[in-house]
């Protein structure tokens, strides 16, 4: 049997085996997920959790998938955090260094404490993306924040209000659609798909069972 650890989840006291991970360790107090978990694997950024420690005044966050329980640790989910998303029409926009400014005016008041930075569980240097937004700099921005998994951590810490997250995610449309070199490969096969040249194969596909068609994905050639 695993050791005990205590925690307190919304204030209340719990007992729970001190191998676990929050998430786990919150369903082990008796708690359904109904929001706040996903994939359990670190990918989805559904489980963002606040906490602090046992005799420490710092608040601390972290994905509660990814994090180990600790005795003492007081703890509350971010099932959701309510951003600002501007709307936009991605057709019409134009990559320019006026447009994220006129989308998120926030990003202008960003202080450069890089607290959003600190705290982004995928490490991303997120406060170096925000400055690149200031710029207009589409393609840092893309390169810089491609392994956001939109948690929300960076715009809970951040004291300038800027949702950090949104700002990076219109930011990778405007570059896909009107910046980046548009693959060529993609555009011959989808014309190769238009005239029909695929018909067999795909026929064969739609022939197959389920156990067959796993069988095939799992075979399949990976691009290295
Ligand atoms: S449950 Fe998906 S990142 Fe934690």
């Amino acid at each position: 049997m695993a050791k005990l650890a205590t925690i307190y989840i919304m204030g209340k006291e719990y007992k729970v085996p001190s191998t676990l991970t929050i998430l786990q360790a919150i369903e082990a107090s008796g708690f359904l997920f109904i929001r706040g978990c996903g994939c359990r694997g670190g990918f989805c950024g559904a489980c963002s959790t606040v906490y602090r420690t046992k005799d420490s005044y710092k608040l601390k966050v972290a994905l509660a998938c990814q994090t180990k329980i600790e005795d003492g640790m007081f703890l509350a989910q971010i099932p959701f955090y309510p951003g600002n998303k501007a709307t936009h029409n991605l057709s019409q926009i134009k990559p320019t260094t006026e447009t994220l400014c006129a989308l998120y005016p926030e990003i202008m008041r960003c202080i450069s404490c890089g607290s959003c930075t600190k705290v982004c569980p995928q490490d991303i240097k997120v406060m170096d993306y925000v400055n690149a937004a200031i710029r207009g700099d589409y393609k840092k921005i893309a390169e810089l924040s491609f392994d956001c998994i939109m948690c929300g951590l960076c715009a809970t810490r951040c004291p300038a209000e800027i949702v950090q997250y949104n700002v990076a995610l219109v930011a990778r449309r405007i570059y896909g659609a009107h910046v980046m070199k548009k693959a060529q490969h993609v555009d011959k096969r989808l014309d190769q798909m238009k005239e029909n040249q695929f018909a067999s194969e795909i026929e064969e596909l739609m022939k197959s069972s389920v156990d067959q068609l796993k069988e095939r994905y799992t075979k399949r050639d990976m691009e290295k």
